[in-house]
């Protein structure tokens, strides 16, 4: 079991969850519709979260498709699902996945959690069919350091560093993802890259506010940052008047080679 430090049993999961979708959304279905998604593709999501991305493949593969959620805790995947969503409960670092038998999977913001991302990578391969294309979409942090707000760019690395401190690794590395998918064996690698903007009381903002609150005791405590300077920039980030940049999401795909 992995310990992931942010539990979609947390009352404002959903919520948190939400944010992020409306955020990341638009660019996950577009590279999806690029890759050529269509009727009757077998899809799998893996660590599913709130569940849109899912849902909304329900509804692109249609009744002849299949589209199977996978999550640690799927108790929001399953909120006001499609009928037809097959949804499973798996820790990716432990269980088998379906081998073979995907058109599409897809994992976003996911692999940063985990001990090792390459035997992650590995085991979602295994899952697509020959021929089966794998999307990975994950956060660089680096653009935090490129702002005007010491305490803000404070905030992001404490939190990110001690959101992930069980993986002993920290969240400046998926810069390497096209790499890793070449090195693993896919063919016709590419990936795309997207720094977001962060508005003061946005919704972006609000979700590392929420973020923030779920993750303070594992900040604090692990002295990442003092307890007075983590609250002020929880603050700040309800400022209007804030501007700075949030994560680089870096999206890679690749096709498993036919047989
Ligand atoms: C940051 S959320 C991202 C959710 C969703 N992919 C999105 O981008 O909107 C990470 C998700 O991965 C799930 N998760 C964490 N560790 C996992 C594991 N070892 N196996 C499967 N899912 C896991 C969490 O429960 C959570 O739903």
């Amino acid at each position: 079991m992995t310990d992931y430090a942010l539990s979609n049993a947390w009352q404002q999961a959903r919520q948190r969850l939400a944010l992020l979708e409306a955020e990341l959304d638009p660019a996950t279905r577009r590279h999806i519709l690029d890759l050529g998604v269509r009727p009757g593709w077998h899809c799998a999501e893996v660590g599913a979260g709130g569940g849109s991305i899912a849902h909304w493949l329900c509804h692109i593969v249609g009744p002849t498709g299949r589209v199977l959620a996978i999550d640690i805790d799927p108790s929001l995947v399953a909120v006001d699902a499609p009928p037809g969503l097959e949804i499973l409960a798996q820790d990716l670092t432990r269980d088998a996945l379906p081998d073979g038998q995907f058109d599409l999977v897809h994992a976003r913001w996911l692999l940063h959690h985990l001990p090792d991302i390459d035997d992650a990578i590995r085991r979602l391969i295994n899952a697509l069919k020959p021929g089966g294309v794998l999307l990975l979409e994950e956060p660089d942090f680096y653009p935090v350091h490129a702002g005007q707000r010491p305490l803000y760019t404070q905030f992001m690395d404490a939190l990110t560093r001690a959101v992930v401190a069980a993986t002993g690794r920290d969240c400046y590395w998926a810069r390497d993802l096209p790499q890793r998918l070449t090195d693993l064996g896919l063919s016709d690698v590419d990936a795309a890259a997207e720094v977001a903007v962060l508005r003061g009381a946005g919704p972006l903002a609000q979700f590392y506010r929420l973020s923030g609150q779920q993750a303070r005791e594992r900040v604090v405590a692990g002295g990442y940052m003092a307890a007075e300077a983590y609250d002020a920039a929880l603050s700040l980030l309800d400022d209007p008047r804030l501007w700075a940049f949030g994560a680089c999401t870096v999206a890679a795909w690749g096709r498993r080679p036919p047989l």
